[in-house]
């Protein structure tokens, strides 16, 4: 029976590239998007390499993440990765934050992986499987106006440690992935909300002494490899993908 993953998120940017690796590799995919279209189109063009399966919903919504574990398992007979890529970025200081902002944002980067993890988890026991969680350079370094960010990716952290001793026993290895600046959607949505879109990429490539803005495929090298047998002795560690831009101090 082949391997299969589950990744949230997976219609667009870093998600579609993590699920093109894995495809690519010969895993069943089960793509969990809560754009119901772009899940399916990605599916589509999957399903050129592998089987693959397009579920709609959203990660913070019980049903729906409880939905998307029992439909890839339905499907394909098996969970052996979860990759917990899903998120979102509300902008604001905590002073111009509102509530509803705040949950919002919680409720897709952090809460949203609780109740993926915790669905998938029973599944995951049964092959010895690996979760692996993106979460961002701005769980370790803060840029303005990103107080809610910041906090749920470094959370997300310090969730991934959490499930990583409580699972290590069940042969569950949890990591995470902290990305740098990587081109996806969210990337160019943010580019075109700034005054002058040119300087500002200009500005952020400076930022990488490898010279390049990161790509998804960056990350889904790296995810790739945290769910191998080659890396069956990491466990609760965090891996920073920046092109080297924390160490140079930015
Ligand atoms: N792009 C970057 O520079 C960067 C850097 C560090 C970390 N990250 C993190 O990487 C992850 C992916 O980011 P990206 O840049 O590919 O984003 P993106 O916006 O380009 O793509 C995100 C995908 O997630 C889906 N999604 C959003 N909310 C969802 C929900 N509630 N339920 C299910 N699916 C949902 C979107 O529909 C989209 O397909 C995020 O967790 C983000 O915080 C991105």
């Amino acid at each position: 029976m082949r391997h299969t993953v589950l990744v949230t998120g997976a219609a667009a940017g870093i998600g579609a590239g993590i699920a093109d690796r894995f495809a690519e590799t010969g895993f069943a995919v089960a793509v969990f998007d809560i754009d119901a279209a772009g899940a399916e189109r990605k599916a589509e063009e999957l399903r050129r390499n592998a089987p693959a399966l397009s579920i709609a919903g959203d990660v913070g919504r019980e049903e729906d993440a409880k939905r998307a574990v029992e439909a890839t398992v339905a499907e394909f007979g098996r969970l052996d990765v979860l990759v917990n890529n899903a998120g979102i970025e509300v902008a604001g200081s905590v002073k111009d934050l509102t509530t509803a902002d705040w949950d919002r944002q919680m409720n897709v980067n952090l809460r949203g992986v609780f109740l993926m993890c915790r669905s998938a988890i029973p599944h995951l026991c049964r092959q010895g499987g690996s979760i692996v969680n993106i979460a961002s350079v701005h769980a370790f370094l803060s840029w303005p106006d990103s107080a809610a960010y910041d906090a749920a990716k470094s959370g997300l952290i310090g969730l991934t440690r959490a499930m990583a001793l409580d699972h290590g026993g069940d042969g569950i290895r949890v990591n995470a992935i902290c990305p740098g600046y990587i081109q996806t959607p969210l990337m160019d949505r943010w580019l075109d909300s700034l005054p002058d879109r040119e300087e500002a990429l200009r500005q952020v490539r400076s930022f990488h002494p490898v010279g390049r803005i990161g790509t998804p495929r960056d990350i889904a090298e790296a995810a790739f490899f945290l769910a191998s047998e080659g890396a069956s002795f990491i466990s609760g560690t965090t891996l920073v993908i920046d092109g080297a831009m924390t160490v140079a101090g930015r």
